[in-house]
């Protein structure tokens, strides 16, 4: 279901190198055209709205993880507290709206997902479905978790589904097999050194297409026909 209000291309991009976080160069000409004028507006998305959820502590570590990036502003999406109605009606309801702006303004997406039954929770295909053009020409990055798998199967299963909505997907994963042993009660990784080497790659990858899609969508509107 497409929600209107699509409000376009984002304005132009240049930046004065010293505004951007860990840069140590002055970029060329060309550089500086694709890097954004202002940080990249990321959406983490908690997908998990089960009582007693790990996914609430595993997606507030990777927040602190992508504030401590230095190129994203990030906004929290829990589905938790989203109005998500299951119905699809022809007009979206109005208190649809909070969450259809927050996604509408995202550069990029990170999808924080539990595994169930050998994919995603229904509340993120919600989500999903509920919207469309808030999706186009945009990253989507993961952080899985769940028993043996990690929670893969329900990232590769997501994959097919954002690639529907014109989205690109990120190589690059974090994942927290036997979650329940490798993420802790006190809110951080088992091993926190490897796994914010992982989150930092994801982020570079995310801000990497963030900036080269942000810019291709400003030069020109991207051609879906449906
Ligand atoms: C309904 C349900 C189905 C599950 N199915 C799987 C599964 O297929 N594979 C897996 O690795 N873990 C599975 N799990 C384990 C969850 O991934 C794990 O409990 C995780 O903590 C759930 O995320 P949450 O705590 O944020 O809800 C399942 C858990 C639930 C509640």
């Amino acid at each position: 279901m497409q929600i209107p209000g699509d409000s376009g291309a984002p304005t132009a991009v240049i930046v004065p190198v010293g505004e951007i976080a860990g840069a140590q160069s002055r970029p060329s000409a060309e550089q500086a055209q694709v890097l954004p004028e202002r940080a990249l507006r990321l959406a983490v998305v908690v997908a998990s709205v089960r009582e007693g959820r790990l996914g609430a502590a595993v997606a507030s570590w990777f927040s602190d993880e992508a504030k401590r990036h230095g190129r994203f502003d990030v906004d929290l999406i829990d589905l938790a507290t989203a109005s998500l109605p299951l119905g699809l009606t022809n007009d979206p309801p109005s208190e649809l709206m909070d969450v259809t702006s927050r996604l509408e303004s995202a550069d990029a997406f990170v999808v924080v997902t539990p595994e169930y039954n050998h994919s995603f929770p229904a509340s993120i295909k919600s989500l999903i479905d509920w919207h469309f053009s808030q999706w186009r020409a945009k990253p989507v990055g993961f952080v899985s978790y769940g028993g043996r798998s990690g929670g893969v199967r329900a990232v590769e299963a997501l994959r097919l589904v954002l690639a529907e909505m014109h989205a690109v997907t990120i190589r690059d994963t974090v994942s927290f097999p036997m979650v329940w042993e490798t993420f802790g009660d006190d809110g951080r990784p088992v091993d926190e050194e490897e796994s914010a080497a992982a989150a930092q790659a994801l982020l570079d990858q995310l801000a990497w297409w963030a900036t080269a899609l942000l810019q291709a969508r400003t030069r020109s509107p991207y051609p879906a026909h449906a």
